[in-house]
């Protein structure tokens, strides 16, 4: 995640009564003989593990169980932001990146950065590189290449139904033969079915895992966190483009405020939001379902958070 020769001091926390289970990931991290870990430190104690940390990743959120409102799952994880947020502002490292994975994304981020008010509002993102891991992925069994030929696919805005997967500014390397490029549109030259297939596919993937494994996305959304925070920390190569959900700046007239995934590029260890392409009518209509979700959503969480 960080470069091949960089150590790190891991430090997990949970909450007292998984403190057992917690002891037991210990072990298999001592048994796993990993170079890189230099050590680790396991604790059911906000301070303990956020005390000088320079990367928080926010994994642990209440899960939906059956019947429950939006609205009552926004309330329980406000209040787990909000002490994650209060730690971060008092224990964490100034400069500390934050990836919150842990659902509803977006907003739980949102609480965290709200009551971190001493933090660059620069240091706070939310995971939806897996759901463009699983638009390139589709992309690439659809036209029959390598999905490391696959390049550039954007999701936009929340990470959840009402999320944007847009394929009008990826491309296709070495296709249709070696040297050349294509755009994606043209190499998969079937426009119904990417927009009335692939968008809902991409949208409900994790819904779909979650019906498989009766759990959520365990091994993709690790290697997705990884992707994540090499690429802030790391650099994107020269014309990649990589999906995080960062605060709102106005861009493509995003209200400021919302963490809403945009395209990025990252260099010397910061994102910015790559500016002027163009949007078609149909994405367009999309954006705004997807800003009016987070719009609601950070209403609800205030609400709570005051
Ligand atoms: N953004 C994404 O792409 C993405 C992908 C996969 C999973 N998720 C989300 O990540 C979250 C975790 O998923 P999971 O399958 O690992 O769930 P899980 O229930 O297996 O693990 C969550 C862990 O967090 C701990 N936890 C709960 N509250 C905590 C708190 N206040 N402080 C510290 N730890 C706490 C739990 O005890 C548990 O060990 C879920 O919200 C899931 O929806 C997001």
């Amino acid at each position: 995640m960080f470069g091949p020769h960089q150590k790190i001091i891991l430090h997990l926390l949970d909450i007292p009564k998984m403190a057992d289970a917690l002891k037991g990931v210990v072990m298999e991290l001592q048994d796993s003989s990993y170079p890189l870990l230099d050590s680790v430190v396991a604790t059911t104690d906000v301070q303990t593990a956020f005390l000088h940390i320079n990367v928080a990743i926010l994994v642990g959120a209440f899960p939906r169980g059956p019947g429950m409102q939006r609205k009552d799952l926004l309330k329980v994880n406000v209040s787990i932001f909000k002490e994650q947020g209060e730690a971060l502002n008092k224990y964490a490292s100034r400069d500390v990146k934050v990836l919150v994975v842990g659902n509803p994304a977006n907003t739980n981020a949102l609480t965290a950065l709200t009551k971190a008010s001493d933090l660059p509002t620069a240091n706070f993102s939310a995971l939806t590189r897996l759901d463009q891991n699983r638009a390139q992925s589709m992309i690439s069994e659809k036209v029959g290449v390598s999905v490391e030929n696959v390049n550039n696919v954007i999701i936009w805005g929340n990470h959840s139904l009402t999320q944007v997967p847009d394929v009008n500014h990826g491309y296709i390397s070495n296709y249709p033969q070696r040297d050349l490029v294509s755009p994606i549109k043209s190499a998969v030259e079937d426009e119904k079915w990417l927009n009335e297939q692939f968008i809902p596919l991409v949208q409900n993937r994790g819904a779909a895992v979650i019906a498989a494994r009766k759990l959520s996305s365990a091994a993709s959304a690790a290697n997705a966190i990884v992707g994540h925070m090499r690429d802030w920390l790391l650099g994107t190569r020269d014309g990649e483009v990589v999906s995080m959900a960062v605060y709102s700046d106005g861009s493509y007239n995003i209200p400021k405020g919302l963490i809403f995934s945009f395209p990025v590029t990252c260099r010397q260890g910061q994102w910015s939001i790559v500016q002027d392409l163009k949007i078609s009518p149909f994405i367009q209509a999309k954006l705004e379902l997807t800003t009016k979700e987070l719009e609601e959503e950070k209403q609800v969480a205030l609400s709570f958070l005051n």
